[in-house]
């Protein structure tokens, strides 16, 4: 009798060992998302005690993380199911993810900002479904504005230097040598290719490769804007900033040793946390303008996809558009200051209570210049890495930025076979 219950029990529990379905979800970890989608994966599992949702860490670095997944692209790796991809990425990876309309998308696909949706559709097919959006934004230090006399953040580029720069003299005399007017991501990567694609529109300088196709980057306002940049680097910025990502920025700004930083809206919330050295003590505004230019901010993003080489991808659909869900977003939005792509978030008041710049600088967030990402697809990571590698010579001294902009402009030409011409005003 005894044996039986054992032999019952082992046979019970057995099964229900094999009726597990894991789905593993390759995610981000910068700042607080791996905590975020862990805590989100926990909800999921509590719901669907049938499934066991694991969380790989990927790098930081956009191009080191799409190096890790194109290795499991190359073998067919059935090792993850969900990838979280950036918003340049549908393009050129479209082949390794199943079409999510045919996993129930269509019926929440609606509920987001179109021109993600329209981003993330591949010849008809819904490659990744948003997760969160991002835009380039100016984090500023209120105390520091009001110490020095100034009424606001800079809406110049030019504005941005010298205010950097007096801030920067006074904190300096004042006994902190550590001070830096500016940060940013100088680093040779993609961030790098957001960053200068900020200076070079509004500068009125186009956006690389126009949507139309034609290769604009070798422009008078574009060599001006990346002039300008460079002047930064060991002036207002340090020397250090040409390796710097969205971490070392944000880690100099919250340890109170910047007047300004640019990066992305997850920063907020973590430098308004218990543990920042500036919490309550700044704000957010759009980026600075060029000269007769208007300010520009990248749109950056993340989305969900499964994986074609998965063995669950039912599953696995049903993970990431639980992930993606509007309750979900919520949470992401309210704890991290991930920007939503579902725009019913943008009017939710827990949304706004938690960051009111959601609202306040909603504008920014739909008028963000896109990468050229589909019109270069399947090869813009290939376009992004001519363009910041010829950017940071130009921060790094190694080239002129008129030479650096002729050789991106013939590198581009080399990788796509597109034609060139001057940027269109708009
Ligand atoms: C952010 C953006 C992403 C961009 C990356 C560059 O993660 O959301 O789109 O490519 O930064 O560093």
């Amino acid at each position: 009798m005894k044996r039986s219950l054992y032999a019952l029990l082992v046979l019970l529990l057995g099964s229900a060992a094999f009726a597990q379905t894991t789905i593993t979800v390759a995610a981000g970890a910068v700042g607080q998302e791996l905590e975020l989608t862990r805590a989100a994966a926990q909800r999921y599992m509590e719901q669907n005690p049938g499934v066991t949702v694991n969380v790989l860490e990927t790098p930081d670095l956009s191009d080191n993380r799409l190096s890790v997944y194109l290795q499991l692209f190359e073998a067919r790796s059935p090792e993850v199911d969900v990838f979280q991809i950036d918003v340049i990425w549908p393009g050129d990876l479209a082949e390794h993810f199943v079409d999510l309309y045919e996993y129930g998308a269509r019926e929440v696909a609606d509920e987001h900002f179109p021109a993600i949706i329209e981003n993330n559709t591949v010849d008809g097919r819904l490659v990744g479904i948003p997760w969160f959006t991002d835009a380039g934004l100016l984090y500023y230090r209120t105390d520091l504005l009001e110490k020095y006399g100034y009424d606001g953040p800079p809406t110049t580029w030019e504005e941005l230097t010298e205010m950097a720069q007096t801030i920067q003299d006074g904190e300096r005399a004042a006994g902190n040598p550590d001070f830096w007017g500016y940060v940013w991501q100088g680093n040779s990567y993609e961030g790098l290719t957001c960053d200068a694609l900020e200076w070079v529109a509004s500068f009125g300088g186009g956006s690389i490769i126009s949507p139309e196709g034609v290769i604009t980057i070798n422009n008078p306002a574009a060599i001006d804007a990346v002039e300008l940049a460079a002047s930064w680097v060991g002036t207002i910025s340090p020397n250090g900033v040409t390796s710097f990502g969205e971490e070392e920025a944000r880690n100099m700004w919250q340890a109170g040793n910047a007047a300004f930083m640019r990066n992305w809206p997850y920063a907020y919330s973590l430098g308004n946390a218990a543990d920042s050295a500036i919490a309550g003590n700044f704000d957010v505004s759009p980026l600075p303008a060029g000269p007769g230019g208007s300010p520009a901010a990248t749109l950056g993003g993340w989305q969900l996809a499964v994986s074609r080489y998965s063995a669950n991808p039912e599953v696995a659909a049903d993970v990431a558009l639980f992930m993606a869900s509007y309750e979900e977003q919520k949470i992401r939005a309210v704890e991290g200051s991930l920007n939503p792509t579902i725009m019913a978030l943008y009017e939710d008041a827990e949304v706004l209570e938690a960051v009111p710049f959601f609202g306040s600088l909603y504008d920014v967030f739909i008028n963000a210049v896109a990468r050229p990402s589909t019109v270069s697809a399947p090869d813009y990571a290939a376009v992004s890495r001519a363009f910041y590698t010829a950017v940071h010579s130009v921060l790094t001294g190694t080239e002129t930025a008129a030479d650096a902009m002729a050789i991106a402009e013939a590198d581009i030409q080399d990788i796509t076979g597109l034609e060139t011409g001057a940027p269109t005003a708009d």
